[in-house]
C-alpha cells in the first residue's frame, strides 16, 4: 500500500483528484467506481474544475457507485444518486446512460442486488475504485460482520453509521436503515484502490484497517490483500499509523 499524506482537505482532494485524472487521460474509455459522503466531494469539484478548463473527457468514462439507500428514489435530495448528479455527473460531459448505482427504489432486494450485479459484470473491473471509510470501518455500506460479503447485498446499517449519516438528513429518523451497496470481492475487483480519510476522527480506525488484523469486523482490512491501494489522507487522519 501507498501512502500519500496531505496537510488538509483541500490537499487530500487535489493529490487524488490528480490520480483520477490520470487514469482517465490514459484510458478514456475507464470505469470509475465512485463514492459518496463528505470525503469525495472536493475531489470531484477538482474534476470539474479540470474538466472545465479543457483537460478532462467523460464522454467515454463509465462509472459503477458502491451505494445507494434502499427506499430512495433517484429524485430524492438525500439519494447517492442525486448526490452524483450534484457533484459530478450534471457538470461534465458523462453519459448519463453510462452511470450506475444500485436502484434505491427497488423494494424487492435480491431483485435490485442481482440488476446490479449483472450491471457490475458488464461495466467490467473498475480501472479505479475510490472508497471512503466509516467510522467503523465500513467500505460502501459493508459493515462490520461475520464474514465479507461478496457481492451486492442488502444491509442493516449500523446504529454508528445512521448516526454518522444522520447530519446529512433533517432528522436522525430520515435516515434509511437499509441500503443496497457492493461487495467485498465487487471492490477488491478493481484494478486500482484509492482511499481517502480526513481528520482526527478517522485515526483510529485507518490503524485497525491497515495495520491490525484482517477481520470482516473491520471491513476495510480487506484492503490489505489488495495489490494497488493508496491512501491519500490529511495529517490527522493518519496521526495514530506507525511510521507515517
Ligand atoms: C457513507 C458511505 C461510505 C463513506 C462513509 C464515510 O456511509 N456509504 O461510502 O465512505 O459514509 O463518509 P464520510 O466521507 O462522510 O466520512
Amino acid at each position: 500500500m501507498r501512502i500519500i499524506k496531505a496537510r488538509d482537505y483541500d490537499e487530500v482532494s487535489r493529490k487524488a483528484a490528480n490520480i483520477i485524472f490520470s487514469v482517465m487521460t490514459e484510458k478514456p474509455d475507464c470505469v470509475l467506481g465512485l463514492a459518496t459522503g463528505s470525503s469525495p466531494v472536493g475531489i470531484y469539484k477538482e474534476l470539474v474544475r479540470r474538466y472545465e478548463e479543457g483537460d478532462l473527457d467523460f464522454s467515454k468514462v463509465t462509472t459503477v457507485n458502491l451505494d445507494e439507500y434502499k427506499g430512495l428514489d433517484r429524485e430524492d435530495p438525500q439519494s447517492y444518486a442525486y448526490y452524483m448528479r450534484e457533484n459530478l455527473f450534471s457538470h461534465v460531459n458523462i453519459r448519463s446512460e453510462k452511470t450506475f448505482l444500485p436502484d434505491g427504489r427497488e423494494a424487492d432486494s435480491q431483485k435490485a442486488c442481482e440488476a446490479y450485479n449483472q450491471i457490475l459484470r458488464q461495466a467490467g473491473r473498475q480501472d479505479i475504485q475510490l472508497l471512503g471509510i466509516g467510522h467503523d470501518g465500513h467500505i460502501g455500506f459493508n459493515e462490520p460482520a461475520d464474514h465479507f460479503p461478496k457481492e451486492t447485498h442488502c444491509v442493516d446499517l449500523a446504529e454508528s453509521t445512521i448516526e454518522a449519516n444522520a447530519r446529512f438528513f433533517e432528522s436522525r429518523e430520515q435516515v434509511p436503515t437499509q441500503a443496497y451497496t457492493m461487495g467485498i470481492q465487487n471492490i477488491m475487483a478493481a484494478k486500482q484502490i484509492l482511499m481517502v480519510a480526513n481528520g482526527k476522527g478517522k485515526a483510529k480506525i485507518l490503524k485497525e484497517a491497515f495495520q491490525g488484523p484482517i477481520t470482516p469486523q473491520i471491513p476495510a482490512s480487506i484492503l490489505q490483500l489488495h495489490p494497488n491501494v493508496i491512501l491519500v489522507a490529511d495529517e490527522e487522519a493518519l496521526s495514530e499509523m506507525e511510521s507515517c
